[in-house]
């Protein structure tokens, strides 16, 4: 884990070189499409490789140079390549290192629209995944085939939070020369360095935890410069999900407080998990370091902490009961995402048609839940209300 004299040299210094703009203290956003050569010679070896400067800003630009050296150096990494959104710093990497007959290994239950990629967007270029348990070493190891380029894991994920075992699934890939990637959102750089385990690349949905004011969508990818520079010259730069300089602004804006905000969304969350854990109507809570003892003993040995974000499982419980609790809720807002400063709610039902609702099935009677920056009273004071029109 970084050390704190290194995270506020990381938030404060890194990449700001204040003397080439008058010596502001915030950066500037360099608005700009494109950037002016005074030669020839220069134009041609910039457009020979776009990777070492700036050029048009669907590739690089200054506001986000000065975020990708944050967040690579956040992630212990040689370099990051930031874009509009998580899903295209998933889709970029997936589709750059991938061609027609390779095979994945992705876990089971990852973030929806990476399901999306893998189940059907991938097929159409003869791209086949295998979804695996991913707790289950052996059962990753023994999906690996000759085609298999790359494992995808998603530790913890962000709805049951699975955690899998990244050193041991490293160490595996590279013995066999397949590449891992992970979506390192839940946990983001400050609770999880999956390049310290060996992963080789490590995406994030910038939306959360890091912009952490729900007013950006952004995503991360970090990893070594060879691949990253691969990865930007071809896909990166054909698909054009480039980070615009405005939100990258925000983002560098966001980094500066990430620290004081996870500790007190940490802080937050576990005073409202307790309440939750001892009431009567809930059956259980789905956290990383809850539950299953090899799960939880895992997740401990490579996560410093877990943050804001778990569900919990109402007892004995109806679709019009979770509809009604959801309904009641004041101030936790009903909405996707996380990581900002406000607490949300989903619950399973959200995307389960009344008739296909098993009140057998733990998974369906699932409610999301992410605690923001509020004082945990003023949560609980809103979940205990919620309670009282199903009791
Ligand atoms: C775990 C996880 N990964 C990736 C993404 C995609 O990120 P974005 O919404 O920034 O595209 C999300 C978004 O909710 C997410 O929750």
């Amino acid at each position: 884990m970084l050390k704190p004299m290194e995270l506020s040299y990381i938030l404060n210094e890194l990449g700001e070189d204040r003397e080439q703009y008058f010596n502001a203290i915030a950066p500037p956003i360099i608005q700009t499409s494109n950037f002016k050569f005074n030669s020839v010679a220069a134009f041609r070896n910039a457009l020979a490789d776009e990777y070492q400067g700036n050029l048009y800003s669907r590739g690089f630009n200054p506001t986000s140079d000065i975020l990708r050296k944050k967040l690579a150096a956040l992630d212990g990494a040689e370099d990051a390549l930031v874009f509009s959104s998580g899903i295209a710093a998933i889709t970029v990497p997936v589709l750059s290192l991938l061609k027609a007959g390779d095979e994945v290994i992705c876990v089971e239950n990852p973030y929806s629209w990476t399901i999306k990629l893998f189940k059907d967007f991938l097929p159409k270029f003869n791209i086949h995944t295998s979804f695996v348990n991913g707790s289950d070493y052996a059962a990753i190891a023994a999906a690996i085939s000759p085609q298999t380029k790359l494992i995808y894991l998603e530790s913890p994920n962000t709805f049951s939070f699975d955690v899998q075992d990244l050193k041991a699934i490293a160490q595996l890939a590279q013995n066999k020369g397949i590449l891992t990637m992970i979506d390192n959102s839940y946990c983001g750089p400050l609770y999880q360095q999956p390049i310290a385990h060996g992963i080789d690349l490590v995406a994030q949905s910038a939306t959360k935890y890091l912009a952490g004011h729900s007013d950006v969508v952004a995503g991360v990818l970090t990893g070594k410069k060879s691949l990253l520079a691969h990865i930007f010259k071809h896909e990166h730069l054909n698909i054009g999900a480039a980070l615009a300089p405005q939100n990258a602004w925000l983002l560098i804006r966001g980094l500066r407080t990430l620290p004081i905000r996870m500790e007190k969304i940490t802080k937050n969350a576990e005073v409202v998990i307790n309440y939750l854990k001892a009431h009567p109507l809930v059956e259980k809570v789905w956290h990383p370091f809850l539950g299953d003892e090899a799960q939880v003993a895992l997740a401990k040995s490579q996560m410093k902490a877990a943050g804001g974000l778990f569900s919990f499982e109402l007892k004995n419980t109806t679709y019009t009961q979770i509809e009604t609790f959801c309904n009641q809720l004041k101030h936790i807002l009903m909405a996707v995402s996380w990581g900002g400063y406000e607490s949300l709610i989903i619950p399973a039902i959200a995307g389960i048609a009344a008739d296909d609702f098993n009140p057998q099935e733990p998974r369906h009677r699932l409610i999301r839940l992410y605690v923001g920056l509020e004082e945990p009273d003023y949560i609980i004071a809103d979940l205990a209300q919620a309670f009282q029109h199903i009791k």
